[in-house]
């Protein structure tokens, strides 16, 4: 979308991402698809670990290696959203945590920001080699179960995620 742009983080949006960590710290949701920035807070120490995963020889503890975007609002330079793609689609984690995981910043929400960052990244998933990706949601996530619907995704069925406790549905999106 015009006027949004989705990029890698680098050391330019170092207050930027410190801001968006910090407008999640009073809030009770979970920041999908941040690359684990709510367990590192030095901003500069999380863009060194997220570029340790992004190599399959790097990434630590075994994890699939991710690459990680931030959705930046070229107006104001304001990070609204951060989206992580999984490389690979391997077990145990597969079946319940998917490609794609993305959180919008609490103040940006409702404003359609999220159906849009997803739908700008499905072209680098497809420049990783995916031709179609898994997302994952409870039915009671009802912003995210209408973003996945929203770029296509389709209902394959519910599985229980460890992680969160929750039963989550599982939504493939074919990329064109
Ligand atoms: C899920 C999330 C990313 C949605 O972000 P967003 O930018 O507000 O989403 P959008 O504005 O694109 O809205 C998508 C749809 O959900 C609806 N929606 C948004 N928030 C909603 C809410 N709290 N309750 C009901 N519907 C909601 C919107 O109206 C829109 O519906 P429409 O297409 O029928 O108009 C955001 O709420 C978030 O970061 N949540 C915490 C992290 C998370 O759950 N990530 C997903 C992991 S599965």
């Amino acid at each position: 979308m015009e006027g949004f742009a989705l990029i890698k983080p680098n050391e330019e949006y170092v207050s930027q991402i410190k801001a968006y960590r910090e407008e999640f710290r009073d809030c009770l949701d979970w920041m999908h698809g941040s690359g684990g920035l709510m367990q590192i807070a030095d901003p500069e120490e999380w863009l060194r670990y997220v570029a340790l995963c992004e190599n399959p020889e790097t990434v630590p503890d075994h994890k699939p290696s991710s690459s990680q975007f931030i959705y930046v609002r070229l107006a104001d330079q304001k990070i609204v959203g951060m989206i992580n793609i999984r490389h690979t689609h391997t077990e145990p984690f597969a079946t319940w945590g998917g490609h794609v995981g993305y959180s919008v910043c609490p103040s940006e929400r409702r404003k359609g920001y999220a159906t849009q960052m997803l739908r700008a990244v499905l072209p680098e998933c497809k420049k990783l080699g995916l031709d179609r990706v898994l997302l994952t949601a409870g039915d009671e996530n009802v912003a995210s179960v209408k973003t996945i619907v929203a770029n296509g995704g389709v209902l394959e069925g519910r599985v229980m995620s460890p992680k969160h406790h929750v039963i989550v549905g599982r939504y493939w999106i074919e990329i064109e």
